[in-house]
């Protein structure tokens, strides 16, 4: 799983690809490399130079600046390991024996062990542990038959021994290829995963993602499943996965594709958690108009019949997401009276429930990249547009951070949560923004179904208005009191985080931000479960996280807060300040609101607290180990 690039033109390739892989890094960052080709200055020929580094994107800045990488024609790839470990030697490019291909690729060669087993008993020495190597050494058996047919050395023909090899590849996979003997030629090839191929003046970029292309061209082309392209300085062509030549137009990236900014946070997350009152102010400003009426106050960019008829709502989502997912499912069920059901996209894709008739299917993801959702929500609409009876037709949704996303290219209906570029991998005003996505659906779908008064449909708007003041003055003292009772639990091994209801979700997420950014074992579990095992964990060295929200399971998460202090817990409460709050041994106030909105303000002090704690061990929390922004592979 892993970011691209390749570039093809009149200028030096070597800082359009760094530049390039700067915006992939959220793909991964556990190796990086490059290949360049330039020409002799005596005879002309092709040079191919590869570098590679281990870890992030600066160790091979460093290195490309210190040797240098000629060439106007190059492919690049930022890694997160998948097979092999993160060391140079697996880091791409890859290269055929002779080192004259060079391939970079994002995805996951399925039958790599049984062309691997084939090619070494051939006599092949591999270099690397990585599924991705076998592609060079096809690649280079292909070009050798295709010589000895007698064909030229050209682009045409390293065309034809991509297409040859990608015949014998299994998986999704994307990926760009050189070769020395053709420094003119630039071969892609992709297959369920995304490509985009950027048109310049005279020259071409290509990259799996937009914000790789954006400083250096709105034109994109995206490729299509089974597309292999061969590019030079005057043009592109497009093949689909039977040979046949490919046209059309290239679409615009929408926007502008902004650029990273700490400012003078000390980190991505610690901004990006200040950003969310502007996140909030701006979704508001956008979808809770004061002109609508009261019984209809949300404004969402979809027809009236996009709503008619929907009788389920099925959400399919990986990490964060899922978990804004499950308050979304709560929200849709108890607010909007629709049934709800949220999967795991990973589980869904292999093991989908029996399909029933109006169903919506939402897919959430703050990229819009990873391969477990887009591949549940195509999977869906394929067997459910298979069907004879319209009432099971595909209906689709996306909830996404990112309008040029692949999600965006591949379902009808988006809602863009706008939150602005996300850095850190641990997303923070994503989720808030995928949340208040779900509190539009849900007012949307009650008011036109009637399953809530105008009054109660009134008074949650009311209540969404006030967030983005609440989130202001709670961030600013969470700041503080988080970073004071960090200090108490730098060391700690194992945290508890206990919800119920519309707060359970935001327990899973507390456990998810304090495992991803501070590599402390942390589970979420809903409060009244605890008995049932985890309970068996608890003793005075295990803090138990308690939200505690006044509502219909308020005194129930206090019975559950109690056992496990009767069991010696140090017990922390985000909580309203009361007579019942005495119960904690340090508490974490929410100001007095409903329930209903209560998720959007106990997120606050998971993430601050989570991040304290990551930032007092010294760790990395903007790129925590093993992790990436999206996961890219299934
Ligand atoms: C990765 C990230 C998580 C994220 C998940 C889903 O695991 O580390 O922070 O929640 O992917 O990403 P998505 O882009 O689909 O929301």
């Amino acid at each position: 799983m892993c970011g691209i690039v390749a570039v093809i033109g009149s200028r030096a390739a070597a800082p359009l690809l760094l530049e390039g892989l700067k915006h992939l890094e959220y793909r991964g960052y556990d190796s990086a490399g490059l290949a360049t080709i330039s020409r002799s200055p005596h005879n002309g020929d092709g040079i191919l130079q590869c570098q590679k580094t281990k870890g992030k994107l600066v160790n091979l800045s460093k290195k490309v600046q210190s040797q240098g990488a000629k060439g106007n024609i190059g492919v690049g790839h930022t890694r997160w390991a998948t097979h092999g470990k993160p060391e140079e030697h697996n880091a791409h490019p890859h290269q055929d024996a002779s080192g004259q291909i060079a391939v970079v690729q994002n995805g996951i060669i399925e039958n790599h062990l049984a062309l691997r087993e084939s090619l070494e008993s051939e006599g092949v020495t591999f270099n690397s542990e990585t599924d991705t190597e076998v592609i060079p050494h096809l690649i280079a058996r292909e070009i050798k038959v295709l010589q000895s047919n007698g064909l030229q050395n050209n682009g045409s023909t390293l065309l034809k021994a991509v297409q040859k090899t990608s015949q014998k590849l299994k998986g999704a996979y994307a990926l760009a290829v050189i070769w020395e003997k053709t420094p003119e030629s630039l071969v892609l090839a992709s297959n369920q995963a995304p490509l985009l191929i950027g048109l310049g003046e005279g020259e071409f970029l290509c990259a799996s993602d937009t914000p790789a292309l954006a400083g250096f061209t709105k034109a994109i082309l995206p490729m299509r499943d089974g597309e292999i392209a061969l590019l030079n300085p005057l043009g592109i062509e497009l093949y689909n996965s039977q040979g046949e030549r490919q046209q059309r137009n290239p679409s615009l990236i929408h926007g502008n594709e902004q650029i990273a900014d700490k400012r003078n946070f000390r980190h991505f997350m610690l901004k990006e958690i200040h950003e969310q009152p502007k996140t909030a102010k701006l979704w508001i400003a956008r979808h809770l108009p004061a002109e609508l009426p009261k019984h209809s106050p949300i404004a969402l960019p979809f027809e009236n019949d996009f709503y008619n008829d929907i009788k389920k709502i099925q959400i399919l989502a990986c990490g964060t997401s899922r978990h804004a997912a499950l308050v979304g499912a709560y929200l849709l069920e108890q607010f909007a009276g629709i049934s709800t059901s949220v999967y795991y996209a990973s589980e869904f894709r292999y093991a989908a429930p029996p399909l029933e008739e109006k169903t919506l299917t939402i897919g959430v993801t703050q990229s819009g990249e990873t391969a477990d959702t887009l591949a549940a929500l195509a999977m869906e609409k394929k067997r459910r547009n298979m069907h004879k009876n319209p009432a099971y037709i595909s209906r689709q949704l996306g909830i996404t951070n990112r309008a040029n996303s692949s999600l965006a290219r591949q379902v009808d209906n988006i809602l863009d949560i706008g939150a602005g570029l996300e850095v850190g991998v641990a997303a923070t005003k994503t989720f808030l923004g995928q949340l208040l996505a779900f509190y539009s659906l849900a007012i949307k779908f009650a008011s036109i179904n009637g399953n809530r008064s105008t009054e109660e449909i009134a008074k949650l708007s009311e209540e969404l208005k006030a967030i983005p003041e609440q989130l202001t003055s709670l961030i600013k003292i969470h700041d503080e009191l988080s970073e004071n009772l960090a200090h108490k639990f730098s060391d700690t091994q194992d945290v508890i985080f206990l919800g119920r209801g519309i707060n359970y979700p935001i327990a899973l997420e507390g456990a998810l931000k304090l495992k991803e950014i501070s590599y402390i074992h942390a589970e979420g579990y809903p409060a009244g479960e605890m008995k049932h095992g985890p309970i068996a964990l608890v003793d005075k060295k295990v803090p138990v996280v308690s939200i505690a929200i006044p509502g219909v399971v308020f005194e129930k998460v206090l019975s559950n807060a109690q056992e496990a202090k009767a069991r010696d817990a140090q017990l922390i409460g985000v909580t309203t300040e009361g007579p019942e709050s005495k119960i904690f041994d340090a508490i974490l106030p929410i100001p007095k609101v409903s329930e209903w909105v209560s998720p959007l303000l106990s997120l606050i002090p998971m993430q601050l607290l989570s991040y304290h704690i990551a930032a007092l061990r010294g760790l990395d929390v903007d790129q925590p180990r093993n992790l990436a922004k999206s996961v890219t592979v299934e």
